[in-house]
């Protein structure tokens, strides 16, 4: 995966997690080599000692060996072998440990100064110190050196114990940086899955700013985001226009075409021509048709996002008086057109005009492909849920296949081709207007088989002038 694409969270942690490691190794590296300098010069102290002490007994015994009692007092307190030399004046060897490594010949030794070097006895690693004192007494007259050799594990054991101290403060450290960091991170993380959601639960159609308070780093991207959606909204309005005006220049062409077709059949004299003129009337009248619920879908769409137009809508009144428009058209097309429920009261807050289009459609619907002498009914429903108010429109048709149910709100999609006329517009135009309403459309099998669209909208809060004029 390419760095650009990896998760911030890791990029963060990454960035917190790897100074802090090279960091931690300087800084144990540093805690080593100051345990060494520490253990290097208490260690060559006590070395220092251990000579000025040796050359003292030696000289007082003239050259004799350190008694064991007097040597282990002198060592008590340190783990390590301790070797000793001590040579006369011309190098003659006095006492100790004859093998001991010799001064290196490139340090030349003063007299009353420690020499520090570090060599290999007894095939272990060791710190040496050579001194030399002047000395004057009868048995030993001149200088004498002397030797003292240790070897290394006190000085490693301290230099380890202090490494391994700070090893564990520093991975303790790491640790506690690294919860913090987490938690810290997804804090700061948060508001972006707050974006996230916020993004998510929105509707395709909502293109409102986001206005969600947001940190300054994220505010800039929402600015980005809220532009694009103003642009797109922009665009969108103006393709939704382009389509309104389009059907609507449309309509009046073929509004007089309609007319023209029709009355060149009614004067057609030849069954070739009566034939072809109906073919032309019905192209136009589906046409047309397709121009009119272009049209209604444009509107539908066209300012969802505003308070525009919005008004207290009494949509039992409006279904009832629809109805009542309709049942002439029904009689005529030898249907049972009735109305159930109650005809007032049932308030919503939205467009009257698309609300009429909405059970227009359905109604035609139900006209256009129930066989005839069908029943039906437009029913409005009081005791629905609270805050719900709920329209019906139920037919005694073939009703539609369960599977298929999702598939006919999509646009031009249509199930009977054998009926003409329909394009396949009208329960997509359903959809969007109970959707603009802040509802929703289902349909249903009616007890009688047929089809049964229930429309659920949001209740219109109480009037406040109505509810000042009841109390
Ligand atoms: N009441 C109904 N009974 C049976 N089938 C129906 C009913 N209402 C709709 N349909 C089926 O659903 C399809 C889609 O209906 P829709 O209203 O969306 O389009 P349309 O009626 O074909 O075209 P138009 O846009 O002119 O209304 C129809 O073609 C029809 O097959
Ligand atoms: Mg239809």
């Amino acid at each position: 995966m390419i760095w650009a694409e990896r998760s911030l969270r890791r990029r963060l942690l990454a960035w917190a997690i790897v100074p802090g490691i090279l960091l931690s190794a300087a800084i144990l590296y540093e805690a080593y080599i100051s345990a060494r300098e520490t253990a290097d010069s208490l260690h060559d102290r006590f070395i220092v000692g251990l000579a000025l002490g040796i050359s003292e007994q030696v000289v007082a015994t003239g050259g004799d060996l350190v008694p064991e009692s007097t040597f282990e007092l002198m060592t008590a307190g340190t783990e390590d072998e301790i070797f000793y030399r001590v040579s006369g004046p011309a190098s003659a060897f006095l006492t100790g440990y004859q093998d001991l490594p010799e001064i290196p010949a490139d340090q030349p030794l003063e007299g009353g100064v420690p020499l520090f070097y570090n060599a290999t006895y007894r095939g272990e690693p060791v710190r040496v110190v050579a001194m030399s004192f002047l000395v004057a007494e009868r048995d030993i007259n001149g200088w004498v050196t002397v030797q003292v050799t240790q070897t290394r594990h006190g000085r490693q054991q301290v230099i380890t114990e202090s490494v391994v101290r700070a090893g564990i403060r520093l991975v303790l450290l790491i640790c506690v940086a690294l919860v913090f960091a987490w938690i810290g991170i997804t804090q700061g993380l948060a508001p972006l899955k707050r974006l996230q959601q916020a993004i998510r639960r929105r509707s395709y159609e909502d293109l409102r700013p986001i206005t969600h308070p947001m940190p300054q780093e994220i505010r800039d991207v929402v600015a980005a985001i809220n532009q694009l959606l103003a642009r797109l909204k922009v665009s969108i309005a103006s393709q939704e226009l382009f389509i309104a005006n389009a059907s609507h220049q449309l309509r009046t062409p073929l509004a007089a075409l309609q007319a023209q077709s029709e009355l060149a059949l009614r004067e057609a004299d030849s069954a070739e021509a009566k034939e072809s003129l109906g073919k032309i009337l019905k192209a136009t009248q589906h046409s047309s048709r397709l121009a009119n619920q272009l049209l209604n879908l444009a509107r539908a769409q066209h300012d969802r996002n505003g308070p525009e137009h919005e008004e207290r809508i009494d949509v039992a009144q409006l279904a009832a008086e629809l109805t009542g428009d309709w049942v002439q058209e029904a009689l005529a097309k030898r249907f049972d057109l009735g109305f159930e429920g109650p005809t007032r009261g049932l308030w919503v807050e939205g467009s009257p005009t698309l609300v009429r289009e909405m059970l227009t459609n359905l109604i035609d619907n139900a006209l256009r492909y129930c066989p005839e002498g069908s029943a039906i009914t437009v029913r409005t429903v009081a005791a629905g849920k609270p805050g719900q108010v709920v329209l019906e429109v139920e037919d005694d048709g073939p009703g539609i296949p369960q599977d298929k149910r999702s598939a006919v709100f999509d646009r031009f999609v249509r199930l009977s081709d054998q009926v003409e006329g329909g394009c396949g517009l009208g329960l997509a135009i359903v959809e969007e207007i109970a959707e603009r309403h802040g509802g929703q459309v289902a349909l249903h099998t009616a007890p009688s088989g047929g089809l049964l669209v229930r429309i659920l909208l949001p209740e219109a809060p109480a009037d406040p002038a109505m509810a000042r004029a009841t109390s």
